[in-house]
C-alpha cells in the first residue's frame, strides 16, 4: 500500500494528515470523526472498533451509524471486529504499517471494581496485547499512542511497564485535555450505560517508539 500525502498538511494536536494513522477500539467513532474534520479528508486514517456494525448501533444508536457513514464518505477505511490483541493478523491490516496507532481509554470492560486486582489484570492484558500488536505494524517513525487516566487505580496498570515489556519505550507524556478534539464523546463503552461519556479528569497521551536495538560492534 502506497501512502497518500496531502499537498496542504493539516494537523490536530498530535496528529498530521500526513500520517497513516490507524485508530483502534473506537467507541461512536467520534474520536475519528473529530480528526477526519480537522483533516478534510479521512484516507490516510483506519478507524477500527471491537464492536461488530451491529452491536455498535445497539450501543450507541443515536451517533454510530452517522458517524461511521461520515468517515466512509470522506475516503477512512473503518472495520469493524477488530481486537486490538491480534490486530497485526487482521487480514485488512497485517500488510499494512502506520505512523500512529492510537487507542484512546482503553477498557476491558465492567467486571469487577475498578481497584480490584483481577479487574487490573484484565485491563493490562488488553494494552499489553495491544502495544504488541501495534509495535509489529509501525513504520520507521511510528509512535503508538495510549491516553489513559493518570490517578488511582488507573495508574496501577503500569501504562510505560507494559510498554517496555513488548519492545516500547516512552518518549513522551503529554496532558491530555478533550477540548483538543472538537466534537469527540468519550464513551463509557460497556455495561449498560454504555453510551454514557465520563469525565477522564486528569489523563495523558502516552507515546511510545519502537526501542531501537543496542549496536553492537564486532570486530575481527
Ligand atoms: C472506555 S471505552 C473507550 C472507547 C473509545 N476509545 C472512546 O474514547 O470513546 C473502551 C473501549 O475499548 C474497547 N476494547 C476493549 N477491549 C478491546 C480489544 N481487545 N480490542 C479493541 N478494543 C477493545 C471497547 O470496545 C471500548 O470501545
Amino acid at each position: 500500500m502506497v501512502p497518500t500525502y496531502s499537498f496542504e498538511e493539516k494537523c490536530i494536536k498530535h496528529y498530521s494528515s500526513n500520517h497513516q494513522i490507524l485508530l483502534v477500539g473506537e467507541g461512536n467513532f467520534s474520536f475519528a470523526v473529530s480528526l477526519a474534520t480537522a483533516f478534510g479528508n479521512a484516507s490516510n486514517m483506519v478507524a477500527t472498533s471491537l464492536d461488530s456494525r451491529e452491536m455498535l448501533e445497539i450501543k450507541y444508536p443515536t451517533t454510530a451509524a452517522d458517524n461511521v457513514a461520515l468517515l466512509r464518505d470522506n475516503g477512512c477505511t473503518v472495520l469493524h471486529d477488530v481486537d486490538a490483541t491480534t490486530m497485526s493478523r487482521h487480514p485488512s491490516l497485517m500488510h499494512r504499517k502506520f505512523d500512529r496507532i492510537v487507542f484512546n481509554f482503553p477498557h476491558a470492560g465492567f467486571i469487577m471494581r475498578e481497584h480490584d486486582s483481577y479487574q487490573i489484570s484484565l485491563h493490562k492484558e488488553v494494552v499489553r496485547g495491544f502495544m504488541r500488536n501495534g509495535r509489529e505494524m509501525l513504520t520507521s517513525r511510528g509512535e503508538i499512542h495510549v491516553t489513559h487516566k493518570t490517578s488511582h487505580p488507573f495508574s496501577q496498570w503500569g501504562i510505560v511497564e507494559l510498554g517496555r515489556e513488548v519492545g516500547l519505550v516512552l518518549t513522551e507524556e503529554v496532558n491530555f485535555s478533550i477540548w483538543d478534539y472538537p466534537g469527540y464523546r468519550n464513551k463509557k463503552g460497556s455495561g449498560s450505560n454504555c453510551d454514557d461519556t465520563f469525565p477522564v479528569g486528569q489523563s495523558s497521551t502516552f507515546k511510545f517508539a519502537e526501542q531501537s536495538l543496542p549496536t553492537v560492534f564486532v570486530s575481527f
